[in-house]
């Protein structure tokens, strides 16, 4: 599948005994309205490496990125509510400094003592961060000795702290990220066989090109959500008031000429809803037969069974994305079968993406997964064949 074997240099490659590591992690988690997290994957994730580096007296500085404030100090972004809950998981002293740069920053950094965090303010508060700014990126050098990425979920991004503070600090990949590219690489490098990938969530430009990268590599392309609206409009049946990507129709249409080998499934029966709300009239109809004024909400239940019993019997599973409105609980059945059909599959699974990991969760089968990935978009983007910047930068192994 012409996937790189993961070959930098990671944490254990270097002496980071008493010395002070500035850490790049992803915790961009969901919040609710008041700002708190409301699931800490992402935080429990990178645990592995921030108590390595403190069991060895590293002075560790965090520093993250939530979600998109553009490059305005926007405290309903601030990382600030998640000192309490690095403090409990850490069981160690977490500082945090309102700024991520500049005086206040370098004076904190360097009062950190050995076993003990510093948690910084979110980087893009500075829009020099998704700039990919060298002036920033050494600012933020000066808070460290050496560099650690452990961002999986962000090492698509050419962004400062992800790329240009590579030039000035020695750059090595912490257990998370290099986790989650190993699993990767070992799984899909020569996948066992029928290999099966399933795409869903809503926007066609998401995955169009990743869907592209799978065909000639998979055995099935199981399309759900949103996304497998666009592909049977495309197909010519009416949709209702379904949500379409108007313009990739044609682009979908094209991909379908293509797809000889007829790998490409989309669904048999749709559950339709009146209105986008979880307590909407709604219906199992097939796929002619959507009614005018109604949307696609959900996979129907010929569908759930078409494609368990394909995902159960696969040698080779990768999943990204909901197969319908998961979060609505009456519109939840399509996504959390699959969920379950994964855990069950008798191959090898990889699950991707925030709200994959999410619905694994809610049907409490994420320990039945071979490998369950932080990323979303970059999870995406290393499927796709594409370099992560985050990655290249890194500092090659010696053996
Ligand atoms: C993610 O949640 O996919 C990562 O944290 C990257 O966030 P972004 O898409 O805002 O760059």
């Amino acid at each position: 599948m012409s996937i790189a074997t993961y070959h930098k240099k990671t944490i254990r490659d270097i002496d980071v005994r008493g010395k002070r590591v500035l850490v790049r992690v992803d915790f961009n988690v969901p919040r609710d309205d008041a700002g708190n997290p409301t699931d800490l994957t992402r935080v429990n994730s990178t645990l592995p490496t921030l108590n390595y580096l403190l069991k060895r007296g590293a002075h560790v500085v965090l520093m993250s990125h939530l979600g998109r404030p553009k490059g305005e100090r926007n405290l309903k972004y601030s990382l600030a509510n998640l000192v309490p809950q690095l403090q409990r998981l850490l069981d160690t002293k977490v500082d945090f400094c309102d700024d991520c740069i500049g005086p206040k920053a370098e004076e904190m950094a360097a009062a950190v003592q050995p076993g003990e965090v510093l948690l910084l303010e979110n980087l893009r508060f500075y829009r020099e961060e998704e700039a990919n700014d060298k002036g920033f990126a050494a600012k933020l050098a000066k808070l460290g000795e050496i560099y650690v990425n452990d961002a999986f979920g962000t090492v698509h991004r050419a962004h400062a702290s992800i790329s240009a503070i590579a030039e000035f600090l020695p750059a090595v990949s912490g257990l998370l990220l290099e986790k989650d590219l190993v699993m990767m690489s070992k799984i899909l490098a020569a996948p066992y066989r029928p290999c099966v990938a399933i795409m869903g969530g809503s926007k066609v430009s998401d995955k169009i090109g990743v869907i592209r990268n799978l065909l000639p590599k998979v055995d099935r392309l199981l399309i759900g959500g949103a996304m497998a609206n666009t592909f049977l409009y495309a197909m010519g049946h009416k949709m209702g008031a379904s949500k379409l990507s108007d313009d990739y129709v044609e682009l979908v249409r094209e991909l379908l000429q293509n797809d000889v080998e007829k790998k490409i499934m989309l669904p048999e029966d749709l559950v339709v809803a009146d209105s986008f709300d979880n307590n909407a009239r709604s219906r199992n109809v097939g796929i002619d037969d959507v009614p005018e004024g109604w949307m696609a909400l959900d996979m129907g239940e010929k569908t759930i069974n078409t494609y368990s019993a394909i995902i159960r019997s696969a040698a080779t599973v990768i999943w990204n994305g909901p197969m319908g409105v998961f979060e609505m609980p009456n519109f939840a059945k399509g996504t959390e079968a699959i969920a379950v059909a994964c855990a069950k599959s008798q191959g090898s699974t990889i699950v991707g993406g925030g709200d994959s990991l999410a619905a694994i969760d809610q049907v409490g089968v994420s320990y039945m997964i071979t490998h369950v990935s932080t990323g979303g978009g970059s999870t995406l983007e290393y499927l796709e064949g594409r370099r992560l910047p985050g990655v290249d930068v890194l500092l090659e192994a010696e053996d």
